[in-house]
């Protein structure tokens, strides 16, 4: 079995990323790392580093993402969980084996990292992102 390191981050949706800070940053009392425009992810990401892992509030910055729809239907709120793993296309063809239906069945090769994202008709509902670091 391949293993799993720890939970690199977890994703929050978010209409307003200052509106959520005052809960996240202002209440709670994370510390806010920084805020990026990701094009990939067609998202604007707040960071907010919490021990080992990260809290992410992600913002669409269009209408046609999986994450705008979320945010259209649901109001935001949590939106996934993410795993970093050693080794992620093992793991993704261990799953596999095991019947898990994948929503990436390859990684998506990014800048140092390559992610996959596992169905939530295989998790009991929550959205699971694998992450490994390259
Ligand atoms: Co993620």
């Amino acid at each position: 079995m391949t293993g799993v390191k720890k939970i690199n981050h977890v994703a929050v949706v978010v209409a307003d990323i200052d509106a959520a800070l005052a809960f996240w940053q202002d209440a709670l009392g994370l510390e806010l790392h920084h805020v990026e425009d990701v094009p990939s992810q067609k998202a604007t990401v707040a960071f907010l580093p919490v021990g080992d892992s990260e809290v992410e509030l992600v913002k669409p910055t269009t209408d046609d993402s999986g994450v705008a729809k979320f945010l259209a239907e649901r109001g935001g709120g949590m939106h996934h969980l993410c795993f970093e793993v050693d080794d992620i296309a093992a793991k993704l063809a261990e799953m596999k084996a095991k019947g898990v239906r994948l929503i990436n069945e390859t990684p998506i090769e990014l800048p140092g990292r390559k992610m996959a994202f596992i169905h939530p008709k295989s998790t009991g509902g929550v959205l699971v992102e694998l992450y490994e670091v390259t």
